[in-house]
């Protein structure tokens, strides 16, 4: 099972490439000393006290504290969120850093040393890097768990299966449903979609007369779970499709764009060499609610049109109701490239298409409104990121939650007791990922995407049940999960449950 785990894919908007590298760079280091460190604690069960932190290293950073925060405890009195995924710690330098947040303040760290601490509120796990076999544990029930996962379901698919998500109380994910929505972190702002069309359609036609396909694909990662390849391979029976990338390999790429073949940067060399195709096929790697990336907004903002299949419900944040051509909304891959040359053909049809880069034709209102109200930003340094936000927003719920419980322990009578929180499986919830065109059953047993993908969704089941049973039976070593999976499989198998 130790090939679960992936390499994290590091690519991105500036921000996450930043934080990828560091992840890179010091997760392995970071991750063994501290497991060590816990692992020789002679007395792991049992609390530590406070001033077991005074030998923690305090970072003495200064940080802002909100108008309304008059938050006065020191150090250490602040509630302690741990960040299990330490390589994604959003503070530098050091481990452990006190973060004032807009009414209340926390103390941050990724020294796993305090797992166990009375005082450690949260656990802040990054989705990619979490592992049921290396767990926190036991669970404490005083200890809230959160998820931040913005990256690609295909990444961790215990965390789209019900008995898995439901161990978090508080989650950040690309679905508008989680506490924290990341929905749109791959647009930067309204500008770029804004941004004037690239390449003009006379130009765009000058290039079609001379050689040019009308269709663009453009994919170096190809055994994902949303079988793309098997879509356009058959898609390109009908249509000429220019394939750069090492997937679906038919044209090579100019020496001078080489290096960035698989980038999803905005090199200008590559935007140019790209925009002037009038379609780019835009298939996420896996398919899920509100999973959108640049794959979908970059050819927007160029002014190319998306031919797009990933979040099923991506119409709910198009700009209007016709500026992506949506690939499941044909009965056929022929079907689509009729439609796709008619388009190719019918300028007036084409640059209907395009209408959204005059602001007034950008009718939908979930669009505006989710870029208005995001408090993050993207590539943006006048706003916080979306990990300091979650993180604060973790702060600001542990700090409602221990009010709470202090104001309930004092009068019983007289308070309600705090309202637990989980999440469910709308924070993420993935479906079973199938083939990229036609029926699963007329696979043969040997075909490459059907070895690997639907058995790792059902093990990822199999894995989130059997932390769930870890947790429920108080178990401190995650290493026995495998034999928890064991039992449950063998109850089954007597049709107990
Ligand atoms: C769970 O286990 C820990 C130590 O491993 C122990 O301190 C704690 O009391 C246990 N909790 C329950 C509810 O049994
Ligand atoms: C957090 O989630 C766990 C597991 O789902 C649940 O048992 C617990 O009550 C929740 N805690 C709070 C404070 O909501």
């Amino acid at each position: 099972m130790a090939g679960r785990r992936r390499l994290l894919p590091c690519v991105g908007l500036g921000l996450l490439a930043v934080l990828c590298w560091v992840w890179v760079s010091f997760a392995s280091l970071s991750g063994d000393q501290l497991h060590l460190d816990v692992l020789d604690a002679p007395d792991r069960g049992a609390f530590q006290p406070q001033s077991a932190l005074s030998d923690m290293e305090f970072a003495s950073v200064a940080s802002y504290r909100g108008p309304g925060n008059s938050d006065r405890r020191s150090k250490r009195e602040l509630p302690i969120l741990l960040w299990w995924s330490g390589g994604l710690f959003p503070h530098f330098p050091g481990d452990t850093e006190r973060v004032d947040c807009a009414t209340s303040s926390c103390l941050v760290t990724s020294n796993r040393k305090v797992q166990l601490y009375k005082r450690t509120a949260s656990i802040i796990f990054y989705g990619t890097d979490f592992r049921a076999y290396e767990a926190p544990l036991p669970r404490l029930r005083h200890q809230t768990w959160a998820l931040f996962h913005e990256e690609s379901p295909m990444n961790n698919y215990i965390l789209s299966h019900g008995p898995g998500i439901r161990l978090f109380n508080y989650t950040a994910t690309f679905r508008r449903e989680s506490d924290y929505p990341l929905t749109l972190q791959w647009l930067p702002s309204l500008e770029y979609l804004l941004e004037p069309v690239a390449v003009s359609l006379e130009e765009k036609n000058r290039l079609r007369r001379e050689g040019l396909a009308p269709v663009l694909y453009m994919q170096s990662h190809c055994d994902v779970p949303s079988d793309r390849d098997r879509y356009v391979h058959e898609l390109m029976k009908y249509i000429e499709v220019d394939s750069y990338g090492k997937c679906l390999n038919n044209r090579p790429l100019p020496e001078h764009l080489e290096d960035t073949a698989t980038a999803t940067g905005e090199e200008p060399g590559f935007m140019n060499f790209v925009a002037r195709y009038k379609f780019h096929l835009a298939l996420e790697n896996g398919v899920c609610p509100d999973y959108m990336t640049e794959k979908l907004w970059r050819p927007l903002h160029q002014g190319c049109v998306p031919v797009y299949r990933g979040s099923p419900v991506v119409a709910d944040w198009m700009p209007n109701d016709h500026s992506v051509v949506i690939i499941d909304s044909f009965p056929s891959p022929k079907a689509l490239a009729d439609f796709l040359k008619r388009l190719d053909e019918n300028d007036d049809e084409y640059v209907r298409y395009l209408e959204f880069k005059d602001p007034r034709r950008i009718t939908n209102t979930r669009l505006l409104e989710g870029l208005d109200s995001r408090e993050w930003g993207v590539n943006d340094m006048s706003k916080p990121n979306y990990l300091n936000g979650f993180e604060c927003y973790v702060c600001e719920q542990e700090n409602a939650r221990l009010a709470a419980e202090r104001a309930y322990r004092k009068a019983p009578q007289k308070t309600q007791p705090p309202q637990g929180k989980m999440a469910s499986n709308s924070h993420m919830g993935c479906p079973l990922p199938s083939p990229g065109y036609g029926d699963i059953k007329d696979l043969p047993a040997d075909d490459g995407w059907l070895q690997i993908w639907p058995q790792d969704y059902w093990q990822s089941l199999d894995q989130a049940e059997g932390l769930e049973s870890l947790i429920r039976h108080n178990e401190s070593d995650p290493s026995l999960l495998w034999k928890h999976i064991q039992n449950i499989a063998v109850s089954r198998a007597r049709g107990k449950h």
